[in-house]
């Protein structure tokens, strides 16, 4: 089984299972086009976020990690009319690709792109929490920091999804000594270690490769 061969299903799925859509498409040729990395999530994973939030009924969402904002959308899209979202970017050229992504959806007054270090910028989101799903997707070495702040932003029943958290396999290899890998298992290791959390880890291929998802429930 090739990459080649999960593009070509995942094209098929996003095909037959996904409405065609005018502003995500252009948010991608705009990534693109301004220079971004072609790294944010498919179409079919940014649908899966959208209907976790949609089945979580989620009215606050924070977003760590808004790269050209493509995520943001597909999340903000599952807020009621009254929802808000905060998004948190450190590269101040990303945000402004995000904001303008935000603006042509129609989404400005629903998503906030937040500028600074995600360990910075979630110090100061105690006004806006607590929030009822937290999507963790930037530099994946910080991610132990940016667990222990998204459990202080939330509240029982806040969904915390964090991706990447397989990386071709190289999660379950002890000795790989990568910050970005070990920056996961140790997020792994603290989701396993809180009594408060009740999670899971999904493996998927796709058109982004061989990487994964984890999935946790804020219980009490
Ligand atoms: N969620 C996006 C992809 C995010 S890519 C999507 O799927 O569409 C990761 C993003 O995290 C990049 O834009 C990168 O600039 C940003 N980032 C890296 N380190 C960061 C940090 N310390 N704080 C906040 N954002 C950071
Ligand atoms: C990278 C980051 C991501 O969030 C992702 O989904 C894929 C790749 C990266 O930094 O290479
Ligand atoms: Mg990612």
């Amino acid at each position: 089984m090739t990459r080649e061969r999960w593009t070509e299903v995942d094209d098929y799925l996003t095909d037959l299972l996904l409405p065609e859509d005018a502003a995500l498409d252009q948010a991608l040729a705009e990534s693109h086009a301004a220079g971004l990395p072609a790294i944010a999530v498919s179409a079919p994973q940014g649908r899966l976020l959208h209907l976790l939030a949609r089945m979580r009924g989620a009215r606050r969402i924070l977003e760590v990690g808004t790269l050209g904002g493509y995520s943001t959308i597909w999340l903000a899209r599952a807020l009621p009319p009254d929802g808000t979202l905060v998004t948190l970017e450190a590269d101040a050229h990303h945000a402004q690709v995000a904001r303008d992504n935000l603006a042509r959806a129609g989404l400005s007054g629903v998503a906030e792109v937040v500028l600074g270090p995600a360990a910075d910028t979630m110090a100061s989101l105690p006004r806006e929490a607590p929030f009822d799903l937290i999507f963790i997707d930037a530099d994946k070495s910080g991610y132990p920091d940016y667990l222990r702040a998204a459990v202080e932003l939330s509240r029982t029943g806040t969904v915390i999804v964090a991706d990447n958290v397989v990386r071709n396999g190289a999660v379950s290899d002890t000795d790989n000594d990568d910050p970005a890998v070990q920056g996961v298992r140790r997020y792994l290791e603290m989701v396993a270690a809180d009594p408060r959390l009740e999670a899971t880890a999904i493996q998927t291929v796709g058109a982004k490769g061989y990487d994964g998802f984890a999935l946790a429930l804020v219980t009490t």
